[in-house]
């Protein structure tokens, strides 16, 4: 019998200690000490006892700009890209207004989009080339559309844009005097990675995050970047105008300062136990990768023709194998119910661990599971 997801979470966070952590696109490998010695230094100081400069610690604001190096567009910190997100929409969309966007997402956002009285038009990708195409959204503007949602890496599929796509959506943007909202939480997984805004400047707002790129998902920092004006039209929803945690502000700062001294090991590292996850894959039966090799750190492994459910997967994977995984349907109202998502900035050991309690779950479950479902 399978729980709902709030028990697994529950349970997994009781047992935190001896979870391979395989469900959130988490990382957990760039260096410790790089964070620690912030974060240490930050409590030392006692900078939690005061309220952070409002606007963003101008060193930690300085980072972010470089690191985009994209002129003219300002970043603005929020608690989470989550909220960034969530500022967005709010801030830009209306009731009536649509949103072209894909099945399977990341539909938080498709959350935040309904509550701001608009509609998302989910394109199913769940065929190759497994993202949106210029074509197809092209197709899909309609007189209500107002904006594109472009993640990029993708999530829960690990596919990423080509440059030229970016490029060629990024220009429907501009002709048809639409917004572009590009979530860029995965880019530095993904090798030539481009910005929407590169092409489109005054329509893209960037969403970015520190939680999968440097580690820092539990510290709640993100943010957006955009052209002044639009910027200044999103952050009228800001609820953190006392500034966002200090705590995180440090730690973030000393990430993106050393990003460039440690985040092609986590790259190799993550490419490396998606290698070893597709080896392990091939070798269960019924179980496949629509997409590889992701651009970003997580993917989805299909295993509709197992006739196993994600949702016992997730469970026996958890409870009895201390291997927490995703079940699809969170992800997906239409495939869902084919995959499971299983991330990947790991310790090889942890990957080691999903190596023996994958196909054993498959194993077990198949053998309890009714008919196969077919394709
Ligand atoms: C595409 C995408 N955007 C945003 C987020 C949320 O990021 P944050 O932790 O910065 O709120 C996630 C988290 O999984 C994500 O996958």
């Amino acid at each position: 019998m399978s729980t709902p997801a709030s028990d697994a979470f529950r349970y997994a966070h009781a047992h935190h200690h001896e979870i391979a952590w395989m469900s959130q696109n988490t990382n957990h490998l760039v260096p410790n000490e790089i964070i620690r010695t912030a974060l240490e230094a930050a409590v030392r100081d006692r900078r939690y006892e005061g309220y952070p400069l409002a606007t963003g610690d101008p060193e930690l604001l300085d980072v972010i700009a470089k690191d985009f190096g994209m002129p003219g567009l300002n970043p603005f910190l929020t608690g989470g890209g989550t909220e960034a997100l969530y500022m967005t929409t709010r801030a830009l969309l209306s009731s009536g207004d649509e949103v072209i966007a894909s099945d399977p997402s990341y539909l938080i956002i498709h959350r935040f989009v309904e509550l701001s009285g608009a509609v998302p038009k989910n394109l199913d990708i769940y065929a190759p080339p497994y993202r949106l195409t210029a074509d197809r959204v092209q197709e899909a503007v309609g007189p209500r559309t107002r904006m594109i949602l472009l993640i990029d890496p993708l999530n829960p599929l690990g596919s990423g844009y080509p440059r030229d796509e970016v490029r060629a959506i990024a220009e429907i943007a501009h002709d048809r005097h639409l917004l572009l909202l590009n979530d860029v939480t995965y880019r530095d997984f993904s090798d030539g990675h481009a910005l929407a805004a590169e092409f489109a400047p005054e329509e893209t707002v960037t969403v970015w995050s520190v939680s999968k790129n440097c580690g820092l998902a539990g510290l709640r920092l993100g943010g957006l970047l955009a052209r002044p004006e639009l910027l200044k039209t999103i952050t009228r929803f800001n609820t953190n105008d006392l500034g966002v945690n200090v705590l995180s502000q440090a730690a973030a700062l000393a990430a993106l300062r050393t990003k460039p001294q440690w985040i092609g090991a986590v790259v190799r590292q993550t490419r490396a136990n998606g290698a070893r996850i597709r080896e392990v894959v091939a070798g269960v039966s019924g179980a496949t990768l629509p997409v590889y090799p992701s651009r970003a750190n997580m993917m989805v492994i299909d295993i509709a023709p197992t006739g196993v459910s994600p949702d016992s997967v997730q469970d026996e994977m958890l409870r009895r194998h201390g291997v927490f995984v995703r079940a699809g349907n969170y992800l997906s109202p239409k495939s869902g119910g084919r995959f499971v998502r299983v991330s990947f900035s790991n310790p090889p050991g942890d990957i080691e661990r999903f190596a023996t309690a994958f196909p054993a779950t498959i194993k077990t479950l198949g053998a309890r599971a009714p008919a196969p479902r077919t394709a």
